[in-house]
């Protein structure tokens, strides 16, 4: 008997800017590099058999920046899935990278663009699915961040645009200027930081990508209410985490990353979790 198809499609979709249908498990390209997100990934070639797996796996939605490597990702993304049949690559731009471990805002509108324009390069395409503003500079008048953005906009170079790591007064902000179709803020079973965001992106219908949603492959390591509930279900606290983010809300779309086909197959089997409002409560407990 042929074992049972595992697929990302029982996580169901989400419309992006009320407008493309993506399957709301996800993927994200930042650990597809070395150490510190710098250079190229100790497994390369291990590297593009995650990229190459991911659309059998269901997964139609890849998150990645000009910055993780820098370039690494997005040229790794190139190589396996160009020319991207039924995937939708997100990109960001708005973070230097001086070495290994470093992030430096710049938001200076010339760089914005410089740094899009090279996306569309490494990715090998015409226009971009969707860009998102990595940080906005605390250095540069934000009007003039989100003014570049409605130009690249404007222009073609970007088709959605995002934000990433702001508040509800920043996504007010930025929506005079464009539609904010995602917000990609860190939160997690146990980081609930953003739940303000999240609240708002559910009231507006913007998507909200979770970064660090397994708090880098630690996630419940020391929860008992995490490793209970996973012990029931046969699950790892990492397919419990995932769960309860797609279960969370339906803006939600999660972006697990890994650089290992084995974790890429436990993140994607964790869309087919079914948990009760009871265990639901119990989670949603643990960051109160
Ligand atoms: N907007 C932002 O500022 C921002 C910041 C950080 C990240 N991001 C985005 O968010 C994505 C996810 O965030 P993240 O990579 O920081 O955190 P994450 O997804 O919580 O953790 C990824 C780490 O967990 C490990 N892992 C994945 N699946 C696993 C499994 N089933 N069992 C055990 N370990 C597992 C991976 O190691 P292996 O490679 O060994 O599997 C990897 O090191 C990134 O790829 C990036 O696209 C955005």
């Amino acid at each position: 008997m042929s074992e049972p198809l595992i697929s990302a499609s029982a996580s169901g979709t989400f419309k992006l800017a009320g407008e493309v249908d993506i399957t709301r498990l996800g993927y994200g390209a930042m650990r597809i590099t070395g150490p510190g997100i710098w250079g190229p990934p100790e497994d390369p070639a291990e590297a593009l058999r995650v990229l190459e797996s991911l659309p059998e796996s269901g997964i139609d939605f890849v998150d990645t920046a000009d910055s993780y490597g820098p370039e690494v990702s997005e040229q790794l993304i190139r190589e396996a899935l160009h020319p991207y049949k039924h995937v939708l690559v997100a990109t960001k731009a708005g973070l230097r990278r001086p070495g290994p471990d470093q992030w430096q805002p710049d938001g200076r509108p010339e760089y914005l663009r410089e740094r899009a324009l090279r996306s569309l390069k490494n990715l090998g395409v015409e226009q971009i699915g969707l860009w998102q503003l990595h940080r906005i500079d605390p250095a540069v008048p934000a009007d003039e961040q989100f003014d570049a953005v409605k130009a690249l906009q404007k222009e073609g170079i970007v088709r959605f645009v995002g934000l990433s790591e702001v508040t509800v007064e920043e996504i007010k902000a930025a929506s005079k200027y464009f539609t904010v179709a995602t917000v990609q803020n860190r939160y997690n079973l146990l980081d609930r930081q953003s739940e303000s965001v999240l609240e708002y992106c559910e009231a507006n219908n913007i998507g909200f990508i979770p970064w660090y949603p397994l708090a880098a492959g630690n996630i419940g390591a020391s929860s008992d209410t995490i490793s209970e509930v996973a012990r029931d279900h046969g699950a790892s606290p990492m397919q419990i985490a995932i769960a309860w983010l797609l279960h969370k809300s339906p803006v939600i779309l999660p972006i697990p990353g890994t650089s290992k086909r084995t974790h890429l197959r436990a993140n994607v089997a964790a869309a087919a979790i079914k948990l009760s409002d009871e265990e639901m409560s119990r989670l949603n407990a643990l960051a109160s």
